[in-house]
């Protein structure tokens, strides 16, 4: 029996965190009970803000005995370790994309859950957003037909907000593929609704003093003939949010005359920066009142009767005579598709969409993608 409301504890109170925290504060299927982090004004903060304990150690965290389900939102490379030991103290995981660095953390992942008797999902990542379940619903109703095609475009700033040091190594995880294909290559499988059979790429890693990926251009081909194209950069130049109204990824307006912040405001010591707009940090900022679903850029599905695009309103539906907009309702709380995956897996005891199995299907994919690069050819997967 699980506990109701869901008692949730917090590994790595950091940004993602921060952007998970309207999900767990106003839906009331959840509450934060407990969490764990090294930096202590991350767990003041904390304290203060949710009434609960901070641990200055996972150990304890998982160990916590009113924790039904630890949230891992540490960096990559303790996201095996902590889920894991979740696992092995009997508590549920959900864990942050991307689930780990290699396949073989994936699969003793998958095995502790298995071992534990214990659930694992994998997120947040963009594939969650109601826009795309939408367009993904109206493909399994049948009405557009069988998927042919995927076109996904994302261009962002990603490579020039403050970053900790993995973060610019592709060797630790960093770069654009392990942190940003993760969400893209996720949507763009759950649309095509089968599995990857090659993988072709190339990245470009372009700044020197940011050396890692910082864009890709990959194709993809599934079972059954459908392929798709995803093309990335993180250089802050062109912002293809302009193509969504300028509303950003988070669903909340966004200023197209801040033209270069990004690159403007990464002076000085870049960790002293990360940490002082982290959680707990001195210039800490909540995420900005969303009013749209959340979004990661253009992403247009083709298939045999209609093409479909998930927009931050809806699903925008182009037919051979007419258009339309499935719109959808303004999210009520930012990111509770995740809470609805919890709740479907944990209560309804319905296999989670995003589990284990899923999420290394995407990991082995852009780890394809960084291979397919360097060694200048199509992977079969
Ligand atoms: N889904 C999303 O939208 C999203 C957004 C940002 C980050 N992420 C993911 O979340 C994870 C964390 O990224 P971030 O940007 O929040 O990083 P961050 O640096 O902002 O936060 C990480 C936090 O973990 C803490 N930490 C460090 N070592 C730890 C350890 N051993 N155990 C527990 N906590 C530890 C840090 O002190 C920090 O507070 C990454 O895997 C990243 O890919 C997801």
């Amino acid at each position: 029996m699980i506990s109701n409301p869901i008692r949730i504890g917090i590994a790595g109170l950091g940004r993602a965190f921060s952007l998970m925290v309207p999900a767990f504060t106003l839906d009331p299927r959840v509450e934060i009970v407990a969490g764990a982090d090294p930096r202590p004004e991350a767990r003041s903060k904390f304290e203060a803000d949710f009434g609960a304990k901070a641990f200055d150690s996972m150990e304890k965290l998982v160990e916590a005995a009113d924790v039904d389900l630890v949230y891992i939102a540490a960096p990559h490379q303790f996201h095996a370790a902590i889920a894991c030991a979740a696992a092995a103290a009997g508590k549920h995981v959900l864990v942050e994309k991307p689930m780990a660095l290699s396949l073989e953390e994936c699969d003793a992942m998958i095995a502790a859950a298995r071992n534990g008797g214990v659930r694992l999902i994998v997120g947040h990542s963009h594939s969650f957003d109601a826009p795309v379940l939408r367009a993904r619903q109206l493909i399994e109703g049948g009405e557009p037909g069988r998927v042919r095609m995927v076109s996904a475009l994302n261009y962002t700033d990603f490579l020039y907000r403050p970053r900790r040091p993995e973060e610019l190594d592709t060797a630790r995880g960093g770069g654009v593929v392990f942190n940003q294909a993760a969400h893209q290559v996720d949507i763009v499988r759950l649309l095509a609704g089968s599995r990857v059979t090659h993988v072709r790429a190339l990245t470009g890693s372009w700044d020197p003093a940011r050396p890692t990926e910082g864009a890709y251009s990959c194709q993809l081909a599934f079972d059954g003939g459908a392929f798709a194209t995803l093309v990335y950069s993180g250089y802050a130049r062109f912002d293809s949010d302009e193509f969504a109204g300028w509303i950003g990824e988070m669903g909340a307006k966004k200023d197209p005359a801040a033209y270069g912040l990004a690159r403007t405001a990464l002076k000085g010591d870049e960790l002293s920066l990360k940490t002082a707009r982290n959680y707990g940090g001195a210039a800490f900022k909540p995420p900005a009142k969303q009013d749209a679903h959340q979004h990661f850029g253009e992403v247009i599905v083709s298939c045999e009767r209609a093409d479909l695009r998930p927009l931050p309103h809806g699903v925008m539906v182009y037919g051979d005579r007419e258009q339309r907009l499935e719109p959808l309702p303004a999210p009520r709380v930012p990111r509770s598709e995740v809470i609805d995956e919890i709740c479907e897996t944990l209560i309804d005891g319905r296999p989670p969409r995003h589990g284990g199995e899923w999420a290394r299907g995407t990991l082995e994919v852009c780890l394809a993608i960084l291979r397919s690069a360097r060694e200048r050819r199509e992977l079969a997967l």
